[in-house]
């Protein structure tokens, strides 16, 4: 059989959550096209239709925003299990390990039961956003911010981290960026959690295996990666030469280049338009200068090779702008991505097949066992 490094292009499942047309730079969710829910839905109800296949009711949809509201605190022990992590710990470790946590206090029940499901979406859609506030407060000595259930998700999210509450118009722009990131289609983070849920494991240790394969750099970590990139550059008039000598040096540019997307990713576009907007609020920023160069530059040398700025190009200057850490972006990208993986989740189990590759064995056969006494050779 032959073997296909990293299995690209390789279908691992049958799905009905999302679709890519990499070459018309399309991106559907159940279907639905997503500039259609970033100008009429808000994260919550795009989650729900991600997760159960339709888009709820107004009673569903009350419902599931009013649990989501009534499970975002933590108990104390899990917080006192994160008072105890190192202060320097990424906070994709602290994520990841603290959803594993989480399944101890949760335990499993049938793992194909509908109401299991929907209480276990519940609790991880509510507490990722809380773990990922109480970590920022936590390692810089501060208690965390207890949820307050006045609040709507995002608008609650920033108040956990800050104490503040932000203007409607900007946790808007944060909730459209949720939901961009909720879903793509199959890839490792997705697979991570399929193989995990194959074996019918509960599903916080589902989520915790994706949230394992986003934290490398090669998957949930290049928007980090672009604003060092334009910090590093900093004015608009050194971007030619820094692009131009990287692309001589044969080094990527971050942000650019898709897998699948072989024109303007379409998330790029609307994020650059959200980034628009929040710069109407906030005032403008030099980053946005320096990466629109970027892009001018960049497009010149690689848009004829079928590289367009890709997600991770402008939502880290949104970030930045609403005062997260660079160190917690990809912590976001979880937060949102939570609701994609559970969908995937929910809809693998349902019809499953333990995962059980096979390999190519290049070792040798038939060696003896050398008495220890008698081996000459090292390694
Ligand atoms: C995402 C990525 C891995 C996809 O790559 P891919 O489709 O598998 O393409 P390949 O790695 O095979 O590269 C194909 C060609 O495009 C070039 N290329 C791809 N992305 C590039 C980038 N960001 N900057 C410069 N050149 C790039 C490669 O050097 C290669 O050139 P060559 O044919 O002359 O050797 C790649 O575009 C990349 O590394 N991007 C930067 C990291 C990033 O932004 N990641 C987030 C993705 S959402």
């Amino acid at each position: 059989m032959e073997l296909i490094p990293g299995l690209a292009g390789v279908p691992a499942a049958k799905s009905k959550v999302s679709f890519v047309d990499g070459k018309k730079g399309i991106l559907e969710y159940r279907g639905i096209k997503i500039e259609e829910l970033v100008k009429n839905s808000n994260f919550l109800e795009t989650s729900y239709l991600l997760i159960f296949g339709h888009l709820p009711t107004k009673k569903e949809y009350e419902k599931f925003v009013d649990d989501i509201t009534h499970h975002r605190r933590l108990k104390f022990r899990i917080i006192d299990v994160m008072k105890n992590f190192p202060e320097k710990a990424h906070p994709m470790d602290v994520l990841q390990s603290t959803v594993s946590a989480l399944g101890m206090f949760y335990p499993s029940k049938d793992i194909l039961d509908e109401e299991y499901h929907y209480e276990a979406a519940v609790h991880l859609i509510a507490k990722i956003p809380t773990i990922a506030a109480s970590w920022f407060r936590i390692r810089n000595g501060d208690e965390p911010v207890k949820p307050d259930d006045k609040l709507d998700f995002t608008t609650n999210f920033f108040y956990m981290m800050t104490e503040q509450i932000v203007e409607p118009e900007v946790a808007r722009i944060f909730d459209k960026c949720l939901i961009l990131h909720a879903e793509h289609t199959m890839n490792a983070s997705t697979f991570a959690a399929l193989v995990v849920a194959s074996t019918l494991a509960d599903p916080y240790t589902v989520m915790s295996s994706a949230l394992g394969a986003l934290s490398g750099p090669l998957h949930g970590g290049a928007n980090e990666e672009v604003i060092k990139m334009l910090m590093e550059i900093g004015e608009p008039e050194k971007v030619r030469d820094y692009i131009e000598n990287k692309l001589k040096n044969k080094e990527r540019i971050m942000g650019f280049g898709h897998r699948v997307y072989k024109t303007y990713d379409p998330r790029a576009k609307i994020l650059e338009q959200l980034l628009q907007e929040l710069i109407k609020i906030k005032g403008e920023t030099k980053l946005y200068k320096v990466a629109k160069e970027v892009e001018k530059v960049t497009l010149e040398h690689l848009a004829k090779k079928g590289i367009y700025p890709n997600v991770d190009f402008y939502s880290g200057i949104i970030y930045q702008m609403l005062g997260i850490p660079v160190d917690m972006f990809t912590s976001i990208f979880a937060m949102a991505r939570i609701s994609g993986w559970l969908a995937h989740w929910k809809e693998y189990i349902k019809e499953n097949k333990l995962f059980r590759p096979s390999q190519v064995y290049e070792g040798e056969h038939n060696l003896p066992y050398i008495p220890l006494e008698k081996r000459e050779k090292t390694g």
